[in-house]
Parts: C-alpha cells; structure tokens; sequence
C-alpha cells in the first residue's frame, strides 16, 4: 500500500515584488520565500546573540565596593571617569541607534530589523549595568563632573553621534547608513569602547579587583564585537554595492579621528606627565585602536567590486572579531598571570 505525502507547496514567485516597509505593507519578509534566511548574516548574528544572553542584575559586586573604597583619592577618581563615561556612553548609543531600527524597515531587510533590536536591547543592558555597578559601590549622586571636563567626548557623544544617526529620519540611503555605521561602530564602539573596555580590563585583571566590572566587561566585549561585526557588514554591502562610497567610508573616519582620539587622551589630561593612575600608558591605548580600526576598514575595502550575493552570507566581519578575541584573551590572561 503505497503512503501518500503532502507536497510542499512551490514558493511563489510574486512574493518578491510585495513591498514590506512599515505603513506601506502589501505583504510580509516572513511569509516570502528566502526574504528570511536562517544563514544571512544578520540572522547568524541574532542566533548567536540568543545564545549568549546575560542578565546584569546576576553580577555580585560587594567585592567592587570593597577595591573601590580601598582606592586612593586619584585612583576613584579615574575609576569613576572611565566607568561615567562608559555609562553615558552606552546610554547614547541605546537611544541614537533607533533610527537605523526604522532605515532597515524602510529597505525591507527584516533579518537586519530583527538583529538591530537586539542590539538595541544589549546597549540598554549595558548602561543598567554601569548604573547597577555606581550603585553598589556607593556613587549615587549626580556623576556629570566626570564627563563634562572632555570637550571632544561632548563633541562626539551630543553632536556627531546623534547627527548622524538621526540623519537617516530624513534620508535612509546608502551614503547616509554608511556614515553612521562609521560613526557609530567604527568610532564610538570600535575605536573608543572597545579599546577602553580592554584597556580596563587588562588593568583590572592585572590588580585582581572589581571582579564584578572584569565580569560586565567580558560580556560587553562579547555583545559589542557582534555590534562590530553588524557594522562591518552593512559598509561591506553597501560598498559592494556602489564603489564610489568607499570615499565616504574613508572621509566620515578622517573627519572623526581627531575627536576620537582627543577623547581617549582627555580621560588623562588632568594628571601631571601623562602619569594617571593605575598606570595607564596612552600609546598603548592609541596603538590598540589604531591597529583594529585599520584591520576592520580593510574588511570593508576587500568588498569593493565583490559579489552582493556572497557579501550576504560571507562570515569574514565574524571571523575578524573572533581573531581579534583571541589576541585580546592572550593578552589579558598574561595581565592575570603577571
Ligand atoms: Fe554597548
Ligand atoms: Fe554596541
């Protein structure tokens, strides 16, 4: 007796043609075929992000509060420098990213939608976690002295970043996501969060204390390199797409660098001779972002003139992010040793 199976049905072919942009659907990116793709790599990254949640309100920090209160007067105060203006920082970047939420419903990429708000969600966690950790070692009191000394981070943070970002309300195009995606993952996270992030890390790890912020480091380091990898991979499209924006890449980074460095060194201006507490060694910092700001735009000038098909599912903004974990995990277990 033979058994008779249900055929699946064919996928339409019309499907491609509806529109999927908010307020303007005739059709959905999940009821068409291959507009959702387990392999893209915005979904790969959105899997990946699932996998690796992590909740703030978990982390012990009563031993913070006991490095903390041990420190000396200098060290609290760059302590709590650096700690501010992560947390500014991260409060920032959850509120400026949302206009590139709504760019990618306007170019119908739900996959890319789907890991923004994601993204979104991880940057929101970070700054609950620098909030939780001021609390728990006792900072309750208004924290806007530890920023406001650094005109470069007031220029990046409250103009170039939102301007940028909220450019895409107006014009969502390609040059206008490429700009942003410099300013907002090359820049801001690339060059500055992740090179303080690690710098802060290694010290930590090299003093053994503030268990609790090595801990919060960790898994923002682990969320912001696939922030990094999503930015590396929307300039790659984009330049894939249309080589004259490679200039746009290189311009907007040009335009930044100044303020982007002038923001690392204000962190230390204030101590006599560069000699800031914890021992904290400028070229080392600026060697650090250089070197990765380098590699990642090369990512992006390898896909001038390559395919856009295998520019989709093409795993190389991942794979530099996990070389670079792997040099900084390396470095820091060396700091933990020494
Ligand atoms: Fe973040
Ligand atoms: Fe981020």
């Amino acid at each position: 007796m033979s058994t008779s199976v249900p055929s699946t049905p064919a996928p339409s072919t019309t499907t491609a043609a509806r529109t999927i942009e908010h307020g303007k659907r005739d059709g959905f990116a999940s009821l068409s075929a291959g507009r959702l793709r387990a392999d893209s790599f915005p979904m790969r990254l959105f899997t990946k992000g699932n996998a690796k949640h992590w909740d703030p309100a978990s982390i012990d920090f009563s031993q913070d509060a006991a490095d903390f209160a041990a420190m000396t007067d200098d060290e609290r105060w760059q302590t709590c420098a650096l700690a501010a203006q992560f947390m500014a920082g991260e409060e920032s970047v959850t509120q400026d990213l949302q206009p590139f939420v709504a760019a990618m419903a306007a170019e119908g990429r739900l996959a890319d939608e789907m890991y923004l708000t994601q993204f979104l969600y991880e940057e929101a966690k970070h700054t609950q976690a620098f909030r939780l950790w001021f609390d728990a070692v006792g900072m309750t009191g208004d924290l806007h002295e530890f920023i406001e000394h650094n005109e470069h981070y007031q220029e990046i943070f409250t103009r170039a970043l939102p301007e940028s970002l909220y450019a895409l309300g107006d014009d969502p195009g390609p040059a206008n996501q490429v700009r942003a995606s410099v300013t907002y993952n090359h820049v801001v996270e690339g060059t500055l969060a992740l090179t303080g992030y690690f710098a802060w890390h290694k010290i930590c790890a090299e003093r053994g204390i503030l268990p609790g912020m090595q801990k919060v480091i960790k898994h923002i380091g682990d969320d912001e390199r696939r922030h990094m990898a999503w930015g590396t991979f929307t300039c790659r499209r984009h330049v894939a797409a249309d080589d004259t924006l490679w200039d746009v890449v290189d311009g907007r980074m040009q335009e930044l660098m100044v303020p982007a460095m002038g923001v690392v060194t204000g962190t230390v201006d204030r101590w006599p001779d560069g000699q800031a507490p914890f021992g904290i060694d400028l070229n080392e910092l600026a060697e650090y972002a250089m070197d990765k700001v380098g590699r990642r735009l090369g990512a992006i000038e390898s896909a001038r003139g390559a395919d856009l098909r295998t520019i989709d599912s093409d795993a190389e903004p991942e794979r530099l992010e996990d070389r670079f974990h792997a040099e900084d995990q390396r470095v820091l277990a060396a700091a933990a040793a020494s």
